[in-house]
């Protein structure tokens, strides 16, 4: 069976200071849970210290975005071997947002995780299509378009060692969650693209979370999916109370 993981995106949210409060409460309400992987991605500038307070705790930390080059004259930019170095495991690749807004395609994306996966970062792949292409029927194709564009080149060894992220646009920050129902079909498109691009047994291995407008109240019955084993958590991430909620929840499915 594949491990529940919830994953807390901060986004740009929290100062170093708000961060360290976040992660000291939650250290101590989910110290007790290890059915569930449980991760937080906090901003750049607050993940040196979030990692120090997560220190051998059951929760994970991961960043949010990084560049594909190790070092090199990237202005403004951070690179896998320096993330790895603060003791950090997981990194958000291509983020609806920052394709949205920075202009991250999926050969960008691809480029991106080869150097995660390089310095044995676990990365979390977002992948999902815009209001206007699920109402135009295209939900399909867009995400088969990103799949073969941003995990080209991957081998299955690698794929394995990856966690994907179904975020429909029109879900993020809008409260208007996906339907169990709908969440569940592209998850099933999803793992079957793995199965053609792979094969079953490792398809069957990769979690696959979703993410748009998870809050406590839906956690459960998008988790009961069957393929749906996880939830990448943006607003709800951001306070003690509701990312507790979200992942005790999970603890009705499992
Ligand atoms: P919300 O949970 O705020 O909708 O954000 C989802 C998201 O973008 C997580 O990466």
């Amino acid at each position: 069976m594949r491990k529940i993981i919830i994953a807390g995106n901060w986004k740009m949210f929290k100062t170093s200071f708000e961060a360290v409060e976040l992660v000291n409460e939650l250290k101590r309400t989910l110290s007790d849970v290890s059915e569930v992987d449980v991760v937080v991605c906090p901003p750049f500038t607050a993940l040196a210290e979030v990692q120090d307070v997560l220190l051998e705790t059951n929760i994970g930390v991961g960043a949010q975005n990084m560049y594909w080059e190790d070092s090199g004259a990237f202005t403004g930019e951070v690179s896998a071997p320096m993330i790895k170095a603060i003791g950090v495991q997981y990194v958000i690749i291509g983020h609806s947002e920052r394709r949205q807004f920075f202009g991250e395609t999926d050969a960008t994306i691809n480029k991106k995780i080869k150097a995660a996966l390089k310095h044995q970062l676990t990365p979390i792949v977002c992948i999902g299509e815009v209001l206007a292409e699920r109402e135009g029927g295209k939900t399909f194709d867009v995400i088969k378009t990103q799949l073969d564009g941003s995990l080209v080149n991957l081998t299955a060894a690698e794929i394995e060692n990856i966690v994907l992220a179904y975020e429909p646009v029109w879900a993020i920050g809008t409260g208007k969650t996906a339907s169990p129902a709908q969440a569940q079909e592209v998850h099933k498109f999803i793992r079957e693209w793995l199965t053609k691009k792979f094969d079953a047994a490792i398809a069957n291995k990769v979690r696959i979370q979703y993410g748009g407008s998870v809050k406590p109240e839906n956690t459960a019955e998008l988790m009961g999916q069957p393929d749906i084993d996880g939830a990448l958590v943006g607003g709800a991430s951001l306070k003690s109370d509701s990312f507790t909620a979200i992942v005790k929840n999970c603890l009705q499915v499992i």
